[in-house]
């Protein structure tokens, strides 16, 4: 009985001393992958941040360093230097080469006083560049052509042992197998860029790969050893245990320089004595920040800009819906002005003009169809009678007499004779011993008796009232 009580707290001894140990494997941090930097448990320094997600190492403030380092040391012994990262970085430059970036093995967090503003890459100075009390390993992405570092180009990446001047050095490039050679890729374009960096401890062998990230960005699951190339751009042979102490931290410095420039890590996976986990490509996200890079331009554009898109976008709603509403009223309207009619234009009525005189031909403004066609009453309110004079005689008229000789006409021209004046009347009227009366227009017809429902054409007349009155125009039109 005892010995099985023994033996079961013995297992679970063992079960306790695992778990332990797994637990301060993991608090060493010799492994951890991270996509959002802002609960990264990071030393950081200088113009660096996390705040926004990715880590925001240097931003459009020139002449300034940003570090960030993993907080807790690795130990580094004879028994492995072992070590691979890759990282995402999305570098904007924005006037000009400005500084650069690196990856940074270091014997300590505090590198604020080791970089100067405007040399180093926030790593060396001018009094402790090249010596080896510095147990430094750096690989650089280095944006700025530096006499002093012999730097091959404004574009290449470097592996730096203690120095800003590299011992191996590439213009930055990756290779397509697919097309079976090396393609330049820009390190400053803010194209987000896969860095791998391997340490065979054995071999005592360095290698550092680049590859572009697809864009756009995957939107499942694509791990980024899928696009790795297969030959790596440097490849050194380095006995990191002649420059390593034994306790090192890895991460980031950047420096800005005269000329800014934003630099983000969007993505970081780092295991010692092995194989870092790859990263999930659409777990990336993009940087958020203003961009708005070129220094030359105004700020004060940005809230136009912004009025632009607020306006713009409402503003075009409104032209269209009133170009459809002009389509629509130019088709209601829309007439054929046939050859016949090119003599009478002066005297002509345009279509619009006749559709909302009879109110848009309504069914109560019809008064009947003849064999010429469906006769309206309209209504004509700014004009008068005096618009029917014959335009061409060219006002050399009494209007008296004209107004006189035109409801002269009308009455005359009244359906039931009847209703026709006598001659003897006419000549009153002439003479203006008698005034003309009103007439009925119901009544009045003007020659259209034998009206009837059928239809050929439109034709319109026009009148103010039922109540026909000589202040109103009385025409007949000739429609379409
Ligand atoms: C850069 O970052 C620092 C520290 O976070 C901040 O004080 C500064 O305003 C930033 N500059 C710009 C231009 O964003
Ligand atoms: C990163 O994490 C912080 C805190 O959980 C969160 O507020 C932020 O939105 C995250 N950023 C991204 C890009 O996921
Ligand atoms: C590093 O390893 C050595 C020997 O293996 C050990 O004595 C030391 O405590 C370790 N340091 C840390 C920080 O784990
Ligand atoms: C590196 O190790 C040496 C001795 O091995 C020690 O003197 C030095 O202070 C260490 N450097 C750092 C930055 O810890
Ligand atoms: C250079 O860096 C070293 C090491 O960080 C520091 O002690 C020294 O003060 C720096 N010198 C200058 C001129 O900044
Ligand atoms: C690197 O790029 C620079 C400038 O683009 C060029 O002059 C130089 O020849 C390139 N070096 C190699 C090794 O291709
Ligand atoms: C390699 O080149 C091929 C052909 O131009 C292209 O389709 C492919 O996307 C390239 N691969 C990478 C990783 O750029
Ligand atoms: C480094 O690259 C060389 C040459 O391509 C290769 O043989 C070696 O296995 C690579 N080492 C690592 C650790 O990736
Ligand atoms: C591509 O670049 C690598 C590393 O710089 C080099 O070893 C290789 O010869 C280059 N390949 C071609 C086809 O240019
Ligand atoms: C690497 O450096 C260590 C320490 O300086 C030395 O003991 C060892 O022999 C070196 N290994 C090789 C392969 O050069």
């Amino acid at each position: 009985m005892a010995g099985v009580l023994v033996s079961m707290c013995f297992c679970f001894w063992i079960i306790l001393c695992i778990h332990v140990t797994s637990l301060v494997l993991a608090q060493e941090g010799d492994q951890f992958v991270y996509y959002n930097f802002s609960k990264a448990d990071l030393h950081i320094d200088g113009i660096a941040t996390t705040r926004d997600g990715p880590l925001h190492l240097t931003n459009k403030t020139a002449r300034r360093t940003g570090h960030a380092f993993h907080k807790l040391p690795m130990n580094f012994t004879d028994s492995s230097y072992s070590f691979s990262t890759e990282f995402i970085v999305a570098i904007f430059q924005y006037q000009g080469d400005n500084q650069g970036m690196a990856f940074v093995v270091s014997p300590t967090t505090d590198l604020r006083y080791g970089g100067t503003e405007t040399y180093g890459l926030g790593l060396f100075n001018k009094t402790n560049d090249g010596k080896s009390e510095n147990h430094i390993l750096a690989v650089e992405l280095d944006t700025n052509q530096n006499p002093e570092a012999f730097d091959e180009s404004s574009n290449h990446v470097g592996i730096d042992i203690n120095s800003i001047a590299s011992v191996e050095s590439a213009n930055a490039s990756y290779f397509n197998a697919t097309e079976g050679k090396n393609k330049t890729m820009l390190l400053g374009s803010g194209n987000h860029i896969l860095i791998w960096i391997e340490y065979d401890g054995s071999e005592k062998l360095l290698n550092v790969t680049l590859a572009p990230v697809p864009t756009p960005k995957p939107v499942s699951a694509l791990m980024s050893s899928s696009i790795k190339p297969s030959v790596p751009l440097l490849s050194r042979s380095i006995n990191l245990s002649a420059i390593f102490n034994e306790t090192m931290v890895v991460g980031f410095s950047g420096s800005t320089g005269i000329f800014s420039s934003d630099q983000f890590i969007l993505g970081w996976s780092f295991k010692k004595g092995g194989k870092a986990e790859s990263l999930d490509l659409s777990k990336i996200s993009d940087p958020a920040f203003q961009r708005s890079p070129p220094i030359s331009r105004p700020s004060s554009l940005a809230p136009l800009f912004l009025a632009i898109y607020l306006f713009a976008i409402p503003g075009i709603i409104f032209v269209v819906l009133g170009v459809i509403w002009y389509i629509c009223k130019r088709k209601k309207y829309a007439e054929v002005l046939e050859q016949w009619e090119q003599e009478y234009i002066p005297q002509r009525y345009s279509f619009k003009k006749l559709y909302k005189a009879t109110k848009g031909f309504k069914e109560s403004q019809l008064l009947g169809a003849g064999g010429f066609g469906k006769v309206y009453k309209g209504e004509l309110r700014s004009d008068n009678l005096m618009q029917t004079v014959d335009s061409k005689l060219e006002g050399n008229f009494d209007a008296g007499e004209a107004e006189l000789l035109l409801k002269l006409g009308m009455l005359c021209s009244q359906s039931s004779p009847e209703d026709r004046p006598s001659m003897r009347q006419i000549v009153h009227y002439l003479e203006g011993i008698a005034s003309i009366p009103d007439i009925s227009f119901v009544k009045a017809g003007f020659g259209m008796s034998n009206i009837s429902k059928e239809t050929v054409t439109e034709m319109t007349a026009t009148s103010s009232s039922a109540n026909f009155s000589f202040e109103d125009v009385t025409v007949l039109f000739g429609g379409r």
